[in-house]
């Protein structure tokens, strides 16, 4: 009998480019993950309608319908607990998340962000790289935990900053590595090579120090 595929939920906002990037990873055999179920809490996310088209299930759980953060966050981890996901994936999910939503999904909750974390957490982090005049920028994949952008990176890629951007042409280039790491990130996940133990990442068995590279 072949092994079932692990199952995941995406949570999504908007234009859901990340999505697109991690569903075309699977139909081109370089993730092997079953989209169990793509939910946004926003019913316009551009996204909804791509997965749709590839056959996913999809799902609004809408937040301006709920009275408060605990009452959202309960309908979504009801609305995400029907799949039985083994990973929930954040790919453009612009809501702060309780503390009870991330204990439920220790460990099993990862998140791309557009910074090379620790560096540059929070909004417009662009910008913000460009304002301390870093030559350097990217994005990071890591471990949701209960600080906003703060739980443990394991994997991130890097690009170069050149003297004539602004935040519009960083963001492009992050986001085109944003699209070739976060399907490579989840890989290394459902291939069992990254796990999350006592909130320290470990890479096959040993704990890891520093985020792995892309490329490197
Ligand atoms: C990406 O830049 C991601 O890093 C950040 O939100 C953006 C989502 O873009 N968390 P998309 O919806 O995946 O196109």
């Amino acid at each position: 009998m072949t092994k079932a595929l692990p199952a995941v939920v995406v949570l999504i906002s908007g234009r859901g480019s990340n999505l697109q990037s991690l569903i075309r990873a699977e139909q081109q055999g370089a993730l092997h993950a079953q989209f169990s179920a793509v939910i946004s809490n926003r019913p316009d996310a551009g996204g909804l309608l791509f997965a749709k088209e590839s056959g996913i299930e999809t799902d609004v759980v809408d937040h301006t319908q709920y009275q408060d953060r605990d009452q959202y966050d309960q309908a979504l981890i009801d609305a995400i607990d029907r799949h039985k996901p083994q990973l929930v994936i954040l790919a453009g999910f612009m809501r702060i998340l309780t503390p009870a939503f991330v204990r439920h999904y220790a460990g099993r909750l990862i998140n791309i962000h557009p910074s090379l974390l620790p560096l540059f957490k929070g909004l417009h982090t662009h910008q913000q790289a460009l304002d301390a005049g870093a030559t350097s920028h990217g994005a990071s994949v890591h471990f949701v935990t209960e600080e906003l952008d703060g739980g443990p990176a394991f994997l991130q890629a890097t690009v170069p900053v050149k003297p004539e951007d602004n935040a519009e042409t960083l963001a492009a280039r992050v986001l085109q590595q944003e699209h070739r790491l976060y399907p490579a990130a989840v890989e290394m996940i459902t291939q069992g090579e990254i796990h999350l133990v006592d909130d320290i990442v470990h890479f096959n068995q040993t704990p890891l120090h520093a985020p792995l590279q892309l490329d490197s």
